[in-house]
């Protein structure tokens, strides 16, 4: 029984949809219930189980009426996905500047979303996969910008660090109830704002990437879904780069 954040569009949609495919019941949790309440009815339609739930990330007290109303609909809890993000633009529409013409109060949505809202889905769901004593897995989806750096996002990038940072100590702690806790760090994905570009834009935006072209949500899917399978029993603690190599090391 996995539990997805953000999962109304884009990565945290195609590992609902991959995670049903697999045969796994899906809470798909979005703050957009709307959009969450669609792909449920996708992995419905595809032969899977799910459920929607709308619920922000930040706020704790329902991120906990959340993990309480999946364990209540599929009796069970297995796998944790926090993949909820904003990817360099808060509710003011803030895109990439430099952080030295930044506001504190423009930081908090990088921090709350990335950082907070990874803490608030584990702290109640860690205690459910101890009780039920059969292991677990917890992924957190983080940013390349974690491990090496990124201009004009450093507050995006210190929040997705301390969430791999997290999920890397996280792991330490849980070892012991064979509750397995990775992050993946991605590279630029797919989405709508490269559908708007020509070639000659794309190709410029995807020069230091080693395999020319954004990554594919579903790529992402399916390295949550090895990390979610008995294969992946003995991996824990670490942070996987999935970046087209525009980072090497
Ligand atoms: N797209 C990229 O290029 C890229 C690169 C590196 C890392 N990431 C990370 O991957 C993850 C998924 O990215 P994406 O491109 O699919 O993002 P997206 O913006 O397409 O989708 C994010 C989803 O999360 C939901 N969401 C946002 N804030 C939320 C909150 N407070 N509570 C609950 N849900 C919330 C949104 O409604 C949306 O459905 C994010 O954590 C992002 O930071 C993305």
């Amino acid at each position: 029984m996995a539990f997805v954040t953000g999962a109304g569009q884009g990565v945290g949609r195609a590992i609902a949809q991959r995670f049903g495919a697999e045969g796994a019941a899906v809470a798909v949790t979005d703050v957009n219930i709307v959009a969450a309440r669609a792909v449920a009815e996708e992995v419905l339609a595809a032969g899977g189980r799910a459920i929607a739930i709308g619920v922000d990330v930040t706020d704790y007290d329902g991120v906990g009426s959340a993990v309480d109303s999946t364990v209540t609909e599929f009796g069970r809890l297995d796998i944790v996905v926090n993949n909820a993000g904003n990817v360099g633009t808060d509710a003011r529409g803030w895109t990439m500047k430099p952080f030295w013409t930044t506001e504190p109060d423009e930081w908090q949505s990088f921090i709350n979303v990335n950082l907070f809202g990874v803490l608030n889905v584990c702290r109640h769901a860690i205690p459910v996969l101890i009780e039920q004593g059969v292991g677990g897995r917890l992924i957190s989806i983080v940013s390349d910008a974690a491990r090496t750096g990124e201009p004009k996002l450093e507050v995006y990038a210190a929040a997705k660090a301390g969430a791999a940072g997290f999920t890397r100590s996280i792991a330490k702690s849980v070892g012991r109830y064979n509750i397995t806790a990775n992050s993946i760090a991605l590279g630029t994905m797919w989405g709508p704002g490269y559908a708007a570009m020509d070639c000659e834009q794309l190709a410029e935006r995807m020069k230091p990437y080693l395999i020319r072209r954004p990554g594919q949500p579903e790529e992402a899917a399916a390295l949550a879904a090895h990390l979610a399978s008995a294969e992946a029993d003995w991996i824990t603690g670490q942070t996987y780069p999935l970046n087209g190599g525009i980072s090497t090391s």
